[in-house]
């Protein structure tokens, strides 16, 4: 059984370089299904979802190819094949990126509805909404999105639902309305950082889109885009994750190659449970040998603070003596990690949507199971403050958004041993074909 072992009670001393970021590699990756010509695509990470979209890719007709470690290249081999397997999209939610560019450049998509997932039931209207404003037909086939449409027109689409702008529906409609005969207007689309390299990756390749990084974003249609280089920004939410690991265990942690200005809502949070923080250029350090203070935080869509932080923090919480409250104002149901940081002796409980938290100084180390991704990586967290030996189960979970996890942890201090199988990584072409 994949597991993590973990000595904790160790503070975490030194630097540590962040990967790039997994959401923005799956939408870019999925809109070069958009583009005539090879991509190339450099600090791609090799984690379990970006592996999950290189079989995607692959069984819908692209060529993929990885000259280096972290670079990846791209080219549409086979156009005609337009339905995603259900065996695939089954695993990863971010498969409905490829909708979009496969209805607006191969005039037809069919895509496996995603379904629920332990976040709640995350609907997909606003997408479809969106690419049916834009001239597609859409019907729901047994399970099956199948979207149809000869040549797509731009339109005006609000894009935003009753828990604020949805990020991947907002990458689907940038990638189709790219494609579009005249202009399209989104109001109340996501403004993430990876929201805005998408955009930005795509005017590379000749898209012509402007506002990316408000909530408006305008976008003239052309006929055809082109290869491009692109290199993906670096991941804010493993920047956290790992700034919050420093904090957790009252060391000192200096997260390289990193956008301090992403991390805004972070860092705040940081101060206001006493870190000292300091940040450069592309580095941020905290230092968490300060007396702690609880606190209380709200998730909300960006600029505000990341639901993809929201378990991090709460273990963090768990471990400062106090009163300390979280909601998820994005995800009311993202709560997997409360019962499994229990077990650690910290007192968490669910109000509506949010957590309300008794701190403790003395976490203790237990058998823990990941139920999902962040959840996940708020277990190994509380594991590394806490004192003795945890086990996290499941581990794979953590696998498919952290690249080299453990590895990254080890090199600041921490004992921790993986136990069984990584999730697997596709294997690629020797090379792209012409
Ligand atoms: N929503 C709707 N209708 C829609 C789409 C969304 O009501 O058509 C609701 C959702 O139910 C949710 C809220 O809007 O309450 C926001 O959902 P959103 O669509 O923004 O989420 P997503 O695009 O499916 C991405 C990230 C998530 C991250 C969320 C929020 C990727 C691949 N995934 O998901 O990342 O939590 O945005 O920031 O970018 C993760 O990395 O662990 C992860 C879950």
């Amino acid at each position: 059984m994949d597991r993590l072992l973990i000595e904790g009670g160790r503070p975490l001393f030194g630097r540590v370089a962040v990967s790039g970021a997994k959401n923005a590699a799956l939408p870019i990756m999925a809109a070069t299904l958009l583009v005539d010509g090879p991509v190339r695509l450099e600090r791609v990470p090799q984690l379990g979802d970006v592996a999950t979209m290189e079989a995607l890719l692959a069984q819908l007709g692209v060529t993929l190819h990885r000259p280096t470690d972290d670079s990846l290249e791209l080219l549409n081999t086979d156009t005609s094949r337009r339905r995603a397997a259900y065996r695939l999209v089954r695993r990863m939610r971010a498969s409905v990126c490829v909708l979009g560019p496969l209805v607006a450049r191969r005039g037809r998509g069919v895509v496996p509805l995603p379904g629920g997932c332990r976040l709640g039931d995350r609907p997909i209207d606003l997408h479809l909404r969106g690419l049916v404003a834009l001239g597609a037909e859409i019907r729901i086939d047994r399970g099956l999105i199948v979207a149809t449409a000869r040549r797509l027109r731009g339109a005006r689409i609000h894009l935003e639902g009753p828990r604020g702008p949805t990020v991947t529906g907002t990458a689907n409609l940038l990638c189709a309305a790219s494609l579009a005969r005249g202009v399209t207007l989104l109001s109340g689309a996501a403004s993430e950082p990876e929201i805005v390299d998408l955009g930005r990756f795509l005017n590379a390749c000749g898209a012509r889109i402007a506002g990316l990084g408000t909530r408006e974003i305008e976008i003239q249609g052309v006929s055809q885009l082109g290869g491009a280089c692109w290199q993906l920004i670096p991941d804010r939410i493993e920047a956290a994750t790992l700034l919050l690991a420093g904090l957790i265990t009252r060391g000192v942690v200096t997260v390289d190659r990193c956008v301090p200005s992403d991390l805004a809502a972070v860092l705040e949070a940081l101060a206001t449970l006493g870190a000292g923080v300091r940040t450069g250029p592309d580095f941020v350090t905290v230092d968490g040998r300060f007396a702690q203070r609880p606190g209380s935080f709200a998730a909300a869509p960006h600029p505000g603070l990341p639901t993809d932080v929201q378990p991090q923090l709460a273990a963090c919480l768990a471990a400062i003596p106090g009163r300390s409250a979280i909601q998820d104002t994005v995800f009311p149901e993202r709560f997997g990690h409360v019962a499994e940081l229990n077990r650690f002796g910290a007192q968490l409980c669910r109000r509506g949507d949010t957590t309300l938290i008794e701190g403790t100084h003395a976490l203790e180390a237990a058998p823990v199971v990941a139920p999902d991704l962040r959840a996940g990586a708020s277990l190994v967290l509380a594991g590394l403050a806490a004192r003795g030996a945890t086990v996290v189960h499941k581990v794979l979970h953590v696998d498919r958004g952290y690249e080299r996890f453990a590895e990254k942890l080890a090199a600041l201090g921490a004992s921790v041993e993986r136990r069984g199988q990584m999730a697997t990584a596709w294997s690629p072409s020797p090379r792209l074909p012409g």
